[in-house]
């Protein structure tokens, strides 16, 4: 059978910098049960968390980058990279078409994304509100955003 290239879609979803394992632990669990294919961290590297209840480590795999540069050299051929923020130019969630293929990438806790990471992003999003989410449950939205758009 024949497969029509732009219904072959996959994604992957992780933090630049972040500052608390659990959050790692809590994207890890929630990208696992909303069908992401990998996660990663970049610039620290994640230690085992008790968040992650579901052992999600047994079912998707955690790569980690040394830097952003690392990160962007080795994004999978073809795929977006979409920056999660929130910035003034960041396409609103409710009205964003999310690409077959995409790397989703949050930012640090305490800082976001910085300027020069976000020149880089193919797209970015923003999700509603006037004050900013836990990074792993902004994550979580976007993924569950993408899964809802997608298997319409
Ligand atoms: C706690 S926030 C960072 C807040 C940081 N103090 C700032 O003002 O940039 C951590 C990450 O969660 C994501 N995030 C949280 N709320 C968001 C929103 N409303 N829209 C898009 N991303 C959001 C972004 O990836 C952000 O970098």
């Amino acid at each position: 059978m024949k497969v029509k290239a732009d219904n072959a879609n996959y994604f992957g979803i992780g933090i630049l910098q972040h500052k608390r394992g659990h959050n790692i632990g809590t994207l890890w669990r929630s990208a696992h049960i909303l069908g992401a294919s990998y996660i990663f961290t970049i610039g620290k590297s994640y230690k085992k968390q008790t968040s992650d209840v579901l052992k999600s480590w047994r079912e998707i795999p955690l790569f980690h980058y040394d830097d952003f540069d690392d990160f962007y050299k080795h994004i999978p051929y073809n795929s977006q990279l979409v920056g999660v923020e929130m910035v003034p130019d960041a396409e609103y969630i409710k009205e964003y078409k999310h690409t077959p293929r995409a790397v989703y990438l949050l930012g640090a806790e305490d800082k976001g994304l910085p300027e020069k990471v976000l020149e880089r992003c193919h797209h970015i999003v923003q999700l509603p509100g006037l004050k900013s989410l836990n990074v792993a449950v902004a994550g979580s939205i976007v993924m569950y955003d993408r899964i809802a758009k997608l298997e319409k």
